[in-house]
């Protein structure tokens, strides 16, 4: 008998297997049985891991995002929307203080750690960065030592979240564990405290993201985009709404099978630039921390104050710092105007999303969408032509309602509202063009707008 034919043997009662279907059912809809042959084998693995015994599942999803693009680290509004592809957590809580980890892809080996008051980070690109980092912030939060225990990552294709595909499969990492070990130590999260506790800890990793990728895959509700405004209230709170998804359409992501894994300092530029946008405008603006706070001054007004490019030495002997940004030479060109302006129409471009999305004018998402992948393109200067070519593709099907790239750029996924049913003509002429434009095939999914991070179940295995 295998491990997952004995899993249930404890949950006396009741009908376990119908129990954990159902379980599936309310996060992954229609994808229940095929998630439930993926859980079966996490658990058979776990098993053969560690032995037999009690097991706590979590989950994290991934993201798409429907409109906002780099609006976050601006104090601005994202409206991003989680996958129902997601990394699965399987843990039992250990008493020695060891953290284990596992994984099913053998690339990434077993790896361990001791949790304390002050948790070192492994060299950067460990895998396990992912867990040490909300170790640590959670123990930081808590005061003391979260508790350890043996985890087994299961986040393999097709149903993990495409990693490099710019739909946060780090962050989903992240998320999983961080859930983890606040169940373990019982601590009763709250959306705002845990995504900010996740977007710390990535940074504990070495990334200088915003906190859109970590609220959604905390948040999320099925059916629905999550609209955030990226600005804290007085009390560190934030606002955000559910925004249901329009009938009659599917959200499908286009992957470009472009993975571009160095562009930490591209990020850090785009950073810079707004930053140094924020500075410049502040000697007539005194007291404004963001872009986010010139949103109703006129654009004319404001690009009149900030020059098209600019280094961070000139910025420097302008007296102008830019704060912490490692990996931004003194001699990179700021594109300083262009990224501003990107920023600054496109946090109207969310609030214009949200008004045709509520009266349902589905042709006016679209142009919102296209527009914002051409500023995203030529303003903030994030797409390529593999993300190019693929929206190109996917505007030349009637009824489709935008299509622009998600996510922080240069590679990555293209999203697009599709009429239902358009789907399959859609998916086989995006593919073809595609690959007739590029060379390359794309790998195209719908996103279902999967629910949030959490515990999905207990077993006994
Ligand atoms: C990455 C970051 C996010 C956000 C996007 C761009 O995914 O992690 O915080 O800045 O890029 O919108």
């Amino acid at each position: 008998m295998s491990a997952s034919a004995k899993i249930f043997q404890h949950n006396r009662g009741s009908n376990p297997v119908a129990q954990l279907l159902g379980e599936l059912t309310e996060i992954y809809g229609s994808g229940a049985a095929t998630q439930m042959v993926r859980y079966r084998a996490a658990l058979d693995a776990f098993r053969a891991a560690y032995g037999p015994g009690p097991v706590h599942l979590f989950r994290a999803p991934g993201r798409v995002n429907l409109i906002g693009e780099h609006t976050d680290y601006n104090h601005g509004y994202v409206l991003p929307v989680a996958l129902d592809r997601d990394v699965l957590l399987l843990a039992r809580p250990r008493s020695d203080g060891q953290v284990r980890l596992a994984n099913v892809e053998g690339d990434f080996t077993p790896r361990s750690f001791a949790v304390s008051d002050a948790i070192p980070s492994a060299v950067a690109g460990d895998w396990s960065n992912y867990a040490r980092g909300p170790a640590q912030e959670l123990t930081r939060l808590l005061g003391a030592p979260v508790p350890a225990f043996d985890g087994l990552v299961s986040a393999a294709p097709p149903f993990g979240v495409p990693r490099g595909a710019g739909v946060s499969s780090s962050s989903a990492l992240t998320v999983a564990m961080a859930v983890a070990f606040a169940h373990f130590a019982d601590w009763k999260w709250k959306g705002a405290e845990m995504a900010r506790l996740c977007s710390d800890a990535e940074w504990y990793v070495g990334t200088r993201g915003g906190i859109m990728d970590q609220f959604i895959a905390l948040l999320a509700e099925r059916g629905h985009a999550l609209f955030l405004d990226c600005r804290p209230d007085s009390a560190g709170n934030f606002r955000t709404r559910p925004i249901p998804l329009p009938a009659g359409y599917r959200l499908l992501v286009m992957d470009s099978g472009v993975r571009h894994t160095n562009t930490r300092n591209e990020f850090n530029q785009r950073v810079a630039a707004c930053r140094a946008g924020v500075a410049l405008l502040r000697r007539e603006m005194p007291g404004i921390t963001h872009l986010r706070d010139v949103e109703n001054a006129e654009w004319t007004l404001l690009e009149a104050q900030l020059p098209e490019e600019v280094s961070v030495a000139q910025l420097r002997a302008g007296g102008v710092e830019l704060g912490d940004l490692p990996n931004v030479p003194d001699d990179a060109p700021l594109r300083v105007r262009a990224c501003c302006r990107h920023v600054w129409t496109e946090n109207r471009r969310v609030l214009e999303t949200l008004d045709a999305l509520g009266s349902n004018d589905i042709p006016r998402v679209g142009s919102l969408l296209d527009d914002a992948h051409t500023s995203a393109a030529e303003d903030y200067r994030i797409s390529t032509p593999e993300l190019d070519a693929l929206t190109v593709a996917a505007r030349q099907i009637d009824g489709v309602a935008g299509a622009r790239l998600t996510g922080a750029g240069w590679g990555g996924c293209v999203i697009s509202l599709v009429p239902e049913a358009q789907v399959d003509e859609f998916a086989t002429h995006v593919g073809r063009v595609y690959s007739r434009e590029t060379g390359r095939e794309a790998t195209i999914f719908p996103c279902s707008a999967g629910p949030g991070a959490g515990l999905v179940t207990a077993v006994d295995v």
